[in-house]
């Protein structure tokens, strides 16, 4: 069973980025298998860790509902769509990849949902580590496509906006009663502030500050790989230590 890590957090903080470096860190770390998925329909996980991506399972999703005729006789709906979803992995150097994408088309979503769920258990089992970049909403998270995560890594700014919406994800997993091992929280952007006073009250365990990086700004505007980061810049060096202890799980 694989070790994972769903990142979720409100819109624009700093999810996929920090799901991108530490896919890289495990990656550099050799840690053993590893899948990112993004689950943001806005994806761009991908993107992110300079992944080609050609197809989605939303893509599959939507080609099988429109042509069912693809399906060869004698197989299965459900063998099939998990075949097709193993094929839209891309395989990168160190690393896999999948992207959820969405479903365009009408359909029967507790039909796909459960399609999900079942391909999802499949692929914990396939890989050591499994890092979801969640989309903002967590709308697939209500969806149930996951069931569980070893660990919820809660992404926010330094805002009592940004620590509410925190809060309130860490309600929402409970409210569907997604069973997380460890719930974590990341303070992205931090600048000079430190505002652990602040999150005394979540039930989040605050695990550290990654400050704002030029380094980042610079690849987010030329549309660049994080991959390309420099390992001196002061975010890589803060999610080495967060990556380690999330890793050991010592937190
Ligand atoms: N520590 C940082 N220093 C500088 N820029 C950052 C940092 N973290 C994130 N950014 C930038 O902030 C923007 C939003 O980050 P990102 O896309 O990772 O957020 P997100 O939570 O995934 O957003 P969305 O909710 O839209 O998926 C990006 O342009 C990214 O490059
Ligand atoms: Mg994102």
């Amino acid at each position: 069973m694989g070790y994972l890590i769903a990142i979720a957090g409100k819109g624009g903080t700093g999810k996929t980025t920090i799901a991108a470096i530490l896919v890289r860190l495990l990656k550099e770390n050799k840690a053993g298998s590893i899948l990112a998925i993004d689950a943001d329909p806005n994806s761009n996980l991908a993107e992110a860790l300079g992944v080609k991506t050609e197809e989605t399972i939303g893509s599959i999703l939507d080609e099988i509902s429109s042509h069912p005729e693809i399906i060869p006789q004698g197989t299965p709906k459900d063998r099939f769509i998990e075949y097709r979803v193993q094929t839209a992995i891309s395989e990168a150097e160190g690393f896999d990849c999948l992207t959820m994408g969405r479903p365009e088309g009408p359909g029967c979503y507790c039909y796909i949902n459960n399609a999900l769920r079942n391909i999802m258990s499949k692929l914990i089992k396939d890989y050591e580590y499994i890092v979801i970049d969640n989309e903002a909403g967590l709308e697939h998270l209500s969806r149930k496509t996951t069931r569980f995560a070893d660990t919820l890594l809660v992404v926010s700014d330094a805002t009592a906006v940004g620590l509410r919406a925190a809060a309130r994800i860490r309600e929402i997993v409970k409210e569907l009663k997604i069973n997380t091992k460890n719930n974590l929280l990341i303070i992205n952007r931090s600048g000079k502030i430190t505002a652990e006073d602040k999150i005394k009250g979540l039930d989040l365990k605050f695990i550290g500050d990654v400050p704002l990086d030029k380094g980042i700004a610079k690849i987010s505007l030329n549309g660049n790989s994080l991959m390309k980061l420099s390992n001196d810049s002061p975010s890589i060096k803060m999610l080495k230590k967060i990556g380690d202890s999330i890793w050991q799980k010592k937190f």
